[in-house]
């Protein structure tokens, strides 16, 4: 079709930006054939970094780029938006209490939830990177009440994809040969990487590790805290690895997970798996033209049982204090 699909995306002056903006304008999302407007929000004081952005979007000269339009209203924005990916989010500054971190970005996704409900197309999907992002992605699903709910993801695909990496390192295998890898939970150090449903070259790959300690005490840890490690290392966060998950994500939801495989995704709980219904949770999805079904049956042993209702009961503490804060 000629018809550009606009992808709004916020935070667009932010580091993530600066990755996601480029591989979305070259069509790393929505295919060669298919032209992409951008719609990018920032905050007032970043708009002029911003013009700089798109002055370099200019120059890349991508066929694929019909426009890009910038401001810091989101109801001008937002407008007619095919799919959103919000990263913009206020980060944890020194002194900062939770609370205060949940107040900051609440407002923040409290008026992008309500302006994606006023101007957003019909089809909108809309994919949260912004952290804490699973509790960002409720707060906007609840404040868009003509939106269906299952039209708010959260990211959880550089979880998903760091696991990838890890367990194929273990395994002396590449990331093409694992499958069925899930990410249950928070985006957050209590979520829950499960390799025993996995596959490695379609053998069980808790089988082909064979060795439970690595699980809990390497493989799980050093997935769940790989994002302090990338800030240790190279002093700021996960960007360019943040910014190409938020495109695997948004690219499987719009065009489907691969045949024999699923993905994991950030999905409001219909109380599958026995978590709390309601909830923004990460589960193993499958996913074609915009929908998503999370997989159902996989069998759930004590030591996984554990770690996911422990990481269900972090997003709990997180929705009773955003409640409680009055924004959902
Ligand atoms: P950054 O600080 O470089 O950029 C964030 C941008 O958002 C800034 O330019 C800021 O001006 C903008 N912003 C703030 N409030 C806004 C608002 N109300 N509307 C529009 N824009 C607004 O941060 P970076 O590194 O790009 O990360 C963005 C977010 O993504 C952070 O919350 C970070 O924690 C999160 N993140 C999530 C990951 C995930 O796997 N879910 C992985 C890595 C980062």
């Amino acid at each position: 079709s000629t018809t550009p699909v606009k992808v709004a995306v916020t935070g667009a002056a932010g580091q993530i930006g600066y990755s996601l903006l480029f591989r979305i304008a070259s069509g790393d999302l929505l295919g060669k054939d298919t032209p992409v407007q951008l719609q990018l929000l920032e905050i007032t004081p970043a708009l002029k970094a911003l013009e700089g952005v798109v002055m370099e979007l200019d120059d890349c000269a991508f066929p694929t780029l019909a426009g890009v339009e910038i401001g810091d209203d989101a109801n001008t924005v937002f407008d007619g938006a095919n799919l959103a990916l919000l990263v913009g989010a206020r980060p944890r500054t020194k002194g900062m209490e939770r609370g205060d971190l949940l107040e900051a970005n609440g407002a923040i996704f409290t008026a992008q939830g309500k302006a994606l409900n006023e101007v957003a197309a019909d089809n909108i999907r809309i994919g949260v990177t912004g952290n804490p992002a699973n509790t960002n992605a409720l707060i906007a699903m609840t404040n868009a009440p003509d939106i269906p709910q299952e039209r708010f993801t959260a990211l959880t695909r550089l979880d998903h994809n760091r696991a990838l990496s890890q367990l194929a390192a273990k395994t002396g295998s590449t990331v093409r040969d694992i499958k069925k890898l899930t990410i249950w939970g928070n985006h957050s150090a209590t979520q829950y990487p499960d390799i025993f449903h996995a596959e490695v070259g379609g053998k069980n790959a808790a089988e082909v590790v064979g060795d439970q300690a690595w699980i809990e005490n390497d493989f799980i840890p050093t997935v769940a805290k790989r994002g302090a490690a990338i800030i240790e290392a190279r002093g700021s966060s996960s960007a360019a690895s943040a910014a190409s998950a938020t495109i695997d994500a948004a690219r499987d939801w719009l065009h489907g997970s691969p045949a024999g495989d699923w993905v994991s995704m950030a999905v409001r709980s219909d109380g599958s798996y026995g978590i709390p219904e309601g909830l923004i949770y990460s589960y193993p999805v499958v996913t074609k033209g915009g929908d998503w079904e999370i997989v159902q049956g996989l069998e759930i042993d004590d030591f996984s049982r554990g770690r996911m209702d422990a990481t269900a009961a972090e997003l709990v503490e997180e929705r009773d204090a955003v409640t409680g804060l009055g924004l959902i």
